[in-house]
């Protein structure tokens, strides 16, 4: 039975207490939530994803002093990040205390926490005494869910539960920062900008994305993104070939009039080319160019969240 789809965070809750898998919206993408300390709920999100379980899962609270507990040990960077970004689209990954089960850290001895900026994420989150573990809320392989209608058509018949909370006003999953040997470190870009990281600390940080077989962030396996068709990168509209109408096109920004063949489909991501706007409706556009044979997608400016939206247009062509 499909499950209903209601901004019922009462019943999320309960649901989650009984150690039942409920979908949650955050700022980002939609969740597939269960209670991070029951082993046997934890289990239940890698078989609804068929997700391999060497693949770690970030916890998520209702504030700070909710979830950094579960760290073992938090670095001055790691504590300033939080105090400025959270709630928000960033993770941290830290030093795991032994209550978190090791299926939630897939064995790794640190653990993922982020406290996401959604009021009705909040709303359960401040129901529960547990954190939730939540992967994204789609099956393994496939783009991350912005609505939920996205989780209800691929996981409906996986979940118990589905929380409404409207579209995702980022649309990118969070940006991930560890600090292994005392070094602070991206390990997925994301939601929150670099350059805001950056910023707040005054100095550079390592950007170490992984995409091999046993990476540190295994969500970051190239191809993660890849909606099954062929994908072909440009740098700039200039660069189209000659297209035959049975195509689409992804860019950002304006387009001048008669710029792109009337017959081929064209998914502007932003018109004005706003890159906060482009990143939310990234997720949506891969999904709806499912149908066409060859799309050819425009990268964006490498700055800010263009970073982020390149590397997700990379891997869903890769
Ligand atoms: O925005 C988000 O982060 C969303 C929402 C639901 O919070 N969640 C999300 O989860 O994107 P998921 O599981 O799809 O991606 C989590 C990433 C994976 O690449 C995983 O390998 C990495 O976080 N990760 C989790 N724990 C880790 C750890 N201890 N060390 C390194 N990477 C870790
Ligand atoms: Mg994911």
């Amino acid at each position: 039975m499909a499950a209903p789809i209601r901004p019922d965070a009462t019943e999320a809750a309960r649901l989650l207490r009984a150690g039942k898998l409920v979908a949650i919206p955050t700022e980002t993408v939609y969740g597939l939530g269960a209670n991070a300390l029951d082993e046997e709920a934890v289990a239940s999100i890698f078989t609804a994803k068929n997700r391999p379980s060497f693949d770690p899962l970030i916890i998520h609270q209702h504030s700070a002093d909710r979830i950094l507990p579960y760290a073992a040990e938090v670095p001055e960077d790691a504590r300033k990040l939080a105090k400025a970004f959270w709630p928000g689209p960033l993770t941290l990954v830290l030093p795991k205390q032994a209550v978190v089960p090791d299926l939630v850290s897939a064995g790794l001895p640190t653990v993922a926490l982020r406290v996401p900026d959604h009021p009705v994420a909040r709303a359960v989150l401040e129901l529960v005494d547990f954190p939730v573990a939540a992967p994204s809320a789609n099956p393994f392989g496939y783009v991350s869910p912005t609505t939920a209608q996205h989780v209800g058509d691929q996981l409906g018949e996986e979940v118990d539960f589905i929380l409404d909370g409207g579209p995702c006003r980022v649309g990118l999953e969070s940006t991930i920062v560890g600090f292994a040997d005392g070094v602070t470190t991206v390990l997925r870009k994301g939601g929150l900008p670099l350059e805001d990281i950056e910023g707040l600390l005054g100095k550079s940080v390592a950007v170490r994305t992984h995409s091999s077989s046993s990476p540190e962030a295994p969500g970051m396996l190239s191809q993660h993104y890849s909606p099954g068709n062929e994908i072909i990168l440009l740098d700039s509209l200039n660069d189209l070939p000659r297209l035959t109408g049975d195509e689409a096109v992804i860019c950002n920004g304006p387009v001048l009039p008669g710029r792109i063949d009337k017959r081929v489909e064209v998914f502007n991501l932003s018109p004005t080319g706003d890159l906060a706007e482009a990143a939310a409706r990234l997720f949506a556009t891969l999904r709806a160019v499912g149908s066409f044979e060859r799309v050819f997608a425009v990268l964006v400016p490498e700055n800010g969240l263009g970073r982020a939206i390149n590397d997700r247009l990379r891997r869903a062509a890769a």
